[in-house]
């Protein structure tokens, strides 16, 4: 793929999903730009990790930018209360962080301290969700709204959460949750704050289809519905039944199912008034999408509208709704998750060492070599221009019929390596041919087939979970070396021994590529950023491979082009690993040692290599569980 721009880094289309944070700089290097700083420089990136490293913290490693975080927050909460204004809309907003999206204590810490003067809360979708909620002090008008499956203990915690002062709604999933309440509530004789989740029919396109429409698992059908509030009226309990709660759906790609969802929602809201029920609040979930390519569109990675766009959606068809069934314009809450924190970490690594699939120089033809490879070796006296396509189909032809004949016995090891050297020399020369076209060929695609494979120091079932099960697409670029065009083309494989664990969809200028545009790996380190991944990927990551949390550091951006460390939390260790899947490191030392003493017994093994072989095991053990 050829791209028409002059500055060699402009193939990765930073521009385009850099989102203003993200930018290269006069360096060639990714540099960081302070959204609260706006006239500060960009911070070089590559410098930040020499820095780091300097302080003992290695890659890889999750680096967060407390300054994006707080920037998210704020832009959300603004772009509400301008549209509020504007609209002449007469309530209020009150957004909530659903903690499973980042369940890390210093994000969610962070976001309650920064979201306070917006009185910003927290969603809680399960009863230790609840606990982490309860152990923050929120703002006083904040909501702390408890979804999902409810029992007994976590109704009643939430409950007796209100007689400190905390806003803690228990949002009923099902009629059943109601009852339970109200059991609950008989026992206590305290008050719950109430809310009820109605399940939209309106399905949102794009990867979380299912999470929304008829199908979806949580929430209550219009029948159920009315069975609940029945329920909540024979009790007493109606005048606690303050807010509905109505899931849009994640990563909703297209602002007009925004909009057709708000509007569905706001029906039951306006019946459900009609009903008696005291509403005052409508939560609308999550679904605010991230662009992750850049490209403006409703497409699976990408999203057709801004946030001032979503808030003004949002509070205009709630306005028009309402005002049209004469219903007081309620409070509104969203859940956004993915929006707030996706673009406040980024996943930094090393590559540590290239497979390639060409070669500078390849053998002569000798006179006694088999047939085939003087005919694959004789391709490089006809390879032109205009013969690309032809001499790709040769050299593929001969090189696979010699690996039959090789199979069958007919060609030797020897012969066979010349023949893979010749065939690698074939492909250094067609790469080199196409690279200095500026049109496209006709053996592009074919050379994808011949990417490099770029070693890298992450577990992509650890650290980007969504890559690898959801074919989410995060920005991923090289963090030195832009100013020099790159010059060979790679897929990234990780560290863990799993042919799943690669990547192979880049986000580039010009669309989704197979494969990264790269440099011939340098003598320095050279670094990878996977931007974006905020959302969701620390806590689906699982321990395949047991490789285990990576390092992670929160850093701030200074205005004056400077970072604090704000915080470094070491990743897990060998033995953390271990005793996450129920082996006692102790033990396992024990068991090597005994091996080791039965093996001086025999005399396999010299008494003095004993201390050796023991340390060894033990800093294994005490190491971090990543390539160092
Ligand atoms: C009930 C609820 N609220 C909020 C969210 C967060 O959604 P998002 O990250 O798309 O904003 C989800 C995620 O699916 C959810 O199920």
């Amino acid at each position: 793929m050829k791209h028409p721009s002059d500055a060699p880094h402009s193939i990765y289309g930073v521009e385009k999903w850099g989102k203003g944070l993200i930018e290269v700089t006069e360096g060639g290097e990714i540099g960081l730009r302070n959204p609260l700083a706006p006239d500060a420089p960009a911070i070089s990136l590559p410098g930040i990790l020499h820095d780091l490293d300097q302080r003992g913290i290695k890659s890889p490693m999750i680096l967060r930018i407390s300054s994006y975080l707080e920037s998210e927050i704020a832009h959300i909460n603004e772009s509400f209360r301008d549209a509020i204004t504007r609209t002449g809309y007469k309530g209020s907003y009150r957004g909530v962080f659903p903690i499973k999206v980042n369940q890390q204590a210093q994000v969610v810490d962070r976001i309650v301290e920064f979201g306070k003067q917006y009185n910003y809360g927290l969603e809680a979708g399960s009863k230790p969700e609840l606990v982490i909620a309860l152990a923050h002090r929120l703002a006083r008008e904040a909501l702390i709204v408890c979804n999902g499956v409810k029992d007994a203990e976590f109704i009643q915690l939430a409950i007796l959460s209100r007689k400190i002062g905390f806003n803690t709604v228990i949002v009923l999933e099902s009629p059943k949750e109601a009852d339970t309440v109200i059991e609950v509530y008989k026992e206590l004789g305290i008050e719950p704050l109430l809310g009820v989740r109605v399940k939209l029919t309106n399905q949102i396109s794009g990867k979380w289809e299912e999470s929304s429409g008829d199908r979806s698992a949580f929430g209550m059908n219009t029948d159920q519905l009315v069975a609940a509030v029945d329920k909540l009226r024979d009790a007493g309990l109606l005048h606690c039944l303050k807010l509905q709660h109505s899931h849009l759906g994640s990563q909703v790609q297209d602002v007009n199912d925004v909009r057709r969802a708000v509007g569905e929602a706001c029906r039951y809201y306006t019946e459900l008034t009609r009903e008696g029920v005291p509403l005052t609040h409508l939560d609308l979930g999550g679904g605010m999408g991230v662009d992750y390519t850049g490209e403006k569109k409703a497409t699976e990675n990408s999203i057709n509208y801004t946030v001032e766009e979503y808030c003004a959606n949002v509070v205009e068809t709630v306005a028009y709704a309402m005002d049209e069934a004469e219903v007081s314009h309620p409070t509104l809450v969203t859940e956004s998750g993915r929006a707030v924190v996706a673009t406040s970490s980024m996943l930094v690594f090393n590559v540590l060492e290239s497979t390639l699939y060409d070669a500078p120089n390849g053998p002569k033809a000798e006179p006694d070599d088999h047939h085939m490879v003087s005919d694959l070796a004789a391709v490089h006296g006809y390879l032109t221009r205009d013969r690309l396509q032809e001499c790709w189909n040769d050299a593929t032809f001969y090189r696979n019929e010699l690996r039959a004949l090789f199979r069958r016995g007919y060609v030797d090891l020897r012969q066979m390596a010349r023949a893979e050297r010749i065939y690698l020399s074939l492909m250094a020369r067609i790469k080199a041919l196409v690279a200095s076209e500026q049109d496209e060929t006709d053996v592009d695609d074919q050379l994808e087939k011949l990417a490099d494979i770029y070693h890298c120091n992450f577990s992509l079932f650890q650290s980007l979970p969504d890559v690898w099960a959801i074919d989410q697409l995060h920005p991923i670029v090289p963090l030195q070396m832009l100013n020099q065009t790159p010059d060979r083309r790679a897929v990234l494989s990780d560290i863990t021994c799993d042919s799943d664990g690669k990547i192979d969809r880049f986000i580039l200028a010009d669309g989704v590529s197979p494969s990264l545009p790269v440099h011939t790996l340098p003598e320095d380190e050279y670094y990878m950023g996977v931007f974006f991944v905020g959302a969701y990927q620390e806590t689906l990551g699982d321990l395949h491979n047991l490789f285990g949390d990576t390092n992670v550091v929160t850093i701030d951006l200074r205005a004056d082009g400077g970072f604090d460390l704000l915080h470094e939390q070491e990743g897990d260790t060998i033995s953390e690993v271990m005793a996450y899947v129920e082996f006692d490191p102790s033990d396992c030392v024990a068991a090597f040692r005994k091996m080791v003493d039965e093996a001086i017994s025999t005399g396999t093994l010299m008494a003095k290599d004993r201390k050796t072989l023991m340390s060894a095991y033990r800093d294994s053990i005490n190491g971090y569980t990543y390539y160092e």
